[in-house]
């Protein structure tokens, strides 16, 4: 009897003392990262994130405040704590620490991630660096955490950079338009996959969509309508601002599209005097391309487009303004190049960068310029010898709105179907002959909007493939290969799942019950 109970109360202490200096077995190379990270290494234990109160930010460096009131919200759901943020001047000894790397210690935009059993610390090359390793970070968190369960962080050490600079996605807004709400529920889809661009297609023949206030027709009669006759919808100066600092809180800028001198009928309704015949256009709600362009030889089309491009830039910090150029197949030839010409000195006197649809390298080019790779491979290759850059966003491998396969209840197919693996499986240095990563801004895969009308329709479209864009953008080509990608997209269906996300299940991705 007595023997007995010495044991007891020993197993007792035993026990005590086992959950006190408990070990927590993680293996952090084991959460299935997009885009995979340069390098992760494990170190077994854990740090329990439902203790997490205290947000360090380094005291000095801009932009690292929004980084920590992001976290702290995200922890604050997970765990249901009141986690705060405080600025410091020296690293903590526990709690979360969010910091910038010495000068040339980490590439640009990378960051290294350092979680060990009392602190986490988030070291970034700059602002954007911090908030892609925030991202990291919460990928090894469940995007809910609906039991209140305590969470453990698998310690380790991950550093991390871009391949390349530019990770974007392009929403059109013009064929359908989509509001406020649904344009920053957009936005948090790209920022998930450190994607840091969002290029939105602002005008077109079915709607204009900037409230622009020298020509205020463009959206009070060129903005109420869209594709298949409904309302339509315009941003006022004041909404884009907003979404302007949602996304820059994400460490994503916005290039704003104003496409010309095609795809314009939406401003040639708005506005008689901008075609060449005087009369007034009929707002359209078709599909067709290809059949307006503005007035190339009337002093009035550059005074519009300068008080447009002024008053954008106006708003928009970013370095870049997209002047389209695609499809202006009613324009002639020596027109389209007088018109891109005259546009580019326009964009540049308001100290904006260049970006059009690879038509526009027909025309000269001055410096700076990036060449957007849709659809002709001899266009962008005459715009890297005119000096440009390229974005790549082959419509046969990066539209979003390209069919997964002939069952696809929505979108298109003249650039084929791309199934989630045709859509991961390419190179964007290699797929051009000719097109080096030297040449190469970046990656963009565009969402166009003749068939997609509202947010669960864009989410259909976006998922899985996006995160797939995301690493083609981020990850280096010797790192990627689909057969190891799909294991890893499997494990974010869930979070898919849990984040009320409508995706395309391919069958070729072997998702997890
Ligand atoms: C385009 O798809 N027309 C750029």
């Amino acid at each position: 009897m007595r023997k007995i109970s010495v044991l007891s109360i020993l197993v007792i202490l035993m026990s005590m003392f086992q959950s006190c200096s408990e070990k927590i077995e993680t293996d952090l190379t084991q959460t299935a990262f997009i885009p995979k990270p340069t390098s992760v290494t494990a170190t077994g234990d854990g740090y329990n994130l439902t203790k997490a109160s205290l947000i360090y930010v380094q005291e000095g460096p801009a932009g690292l405040l929004s980084t920590a009131e992001f976290l702290a919200e995200k922890i604050n759901q997970l765990t249901g704590n009141s986690a705060e943020t405080k600025t410091t001047n020296s690293t903590p000894s526990k709690g979360v620490y969010i910091s910038i790397a010495e000068d040339g210690e980490l590439n640009k935009q990378g960051y290294e991630l350092k979680i060990n059993k009392n602190l986490i610390s988030i070291k970034g090359a700059d602002a954007a660096g911090c908030f892609f390793g925030l991202q990291t970070l919460l990928q090894t968190l469940p995007v809910a955490n609906d039991n209140a369960q305590p969470l453990y962080v698998p310690t380790g050490t991950i550093t991390d950079s871009p391949e390349y600079y530019y990770r974007g996605s392009m929403l059109d807004v013009s064929r359908h338009f989509f509001n406020v709400e649904e344009v920053k529920q957009y936005i948090d889809f790209l920022a998930m996959y450190k994607m840091n661009v969002l290029h939105l297609h602002l005008s077109d023949d079915q709607g204009w969509r900037i409230e622009i206030k020298s020509w205020p027709k463009l959206t009070d009669f060129g903005g109420q309508t869209e594709v298949g006759g409904g309302e339509g919808g315009f941003y006022t100066q004041e909404q884009y601002k907003e979404l302007v600092q949602y996304a820059a809180d994400r460490q994503i800028m916005i290039v704003p599209e104003i496409d010309m001198p095609g795809h314009t009928n939406a401003a040639l309704a708005s506005y008689a005097e901008l075609n060449c015949d005087g009369k007034a256009r009929e707002l359209y709600t078709g599909t067709e391309v290809g059949f307006s362009t503005l007035c190339t030889d009337k002093e009035i089309t550059y005074q519009f487009i300068d008080d447009v491009i002024r008053e954008l830039a106006e708003i928009t910090p970013g370095p870049y303004i997209h002047i389209g150029g695609d499809e202006s197949h009613v324009t002639a030839h020596d027109d389209y190049v007088y018109f891109v010409n005259k546009v580019q000195d326009i964009v540049k006197k308001y100290d904006k960068k260049i970006i059009g649809w690879d038509e526009i390298a027909n025309a000269k080019l001055i410096d700076d310029v990036t060449v957007q790779f849709w659809a002709d491979v001899e266009n962008t290759t005459m715009g890297v010898e005119k000096g440009a850059q390229v974005l790549m966003s082959p419509a046969a491998r990066a539209y979003l709105d390209m069919q997964y396969d002939s069952t696809t209840h929505l979108g298109l197919h003249w650039a084929g179907y791309i199934e989630v693996d045709h859509g991961y499986d390419w190179d964007p240095a290699t797929l051009v002959e000719g097109i080096t990563k030297e040449n190469i801004l970046g990656i963009e895969a565009p969402l166009w909007s003749e068939t997609v009308t509202n947010i669960d329709e864009v989410e259909y479209m976006t998922f899985p493939r996006l995160p797939g864009y995301a690493e083609i953008g981020w990850t280096a080509p010797a790192e990627r290969n689909w057969d190891e990608y799909k294991t890893r997209l499997a494990k974010h269906g869930k979070r898919f799942e849990a984040l009320g996300i409508d995706y395309y299940k391919s069958a070729l991705v072997p998702w997890e019950e």
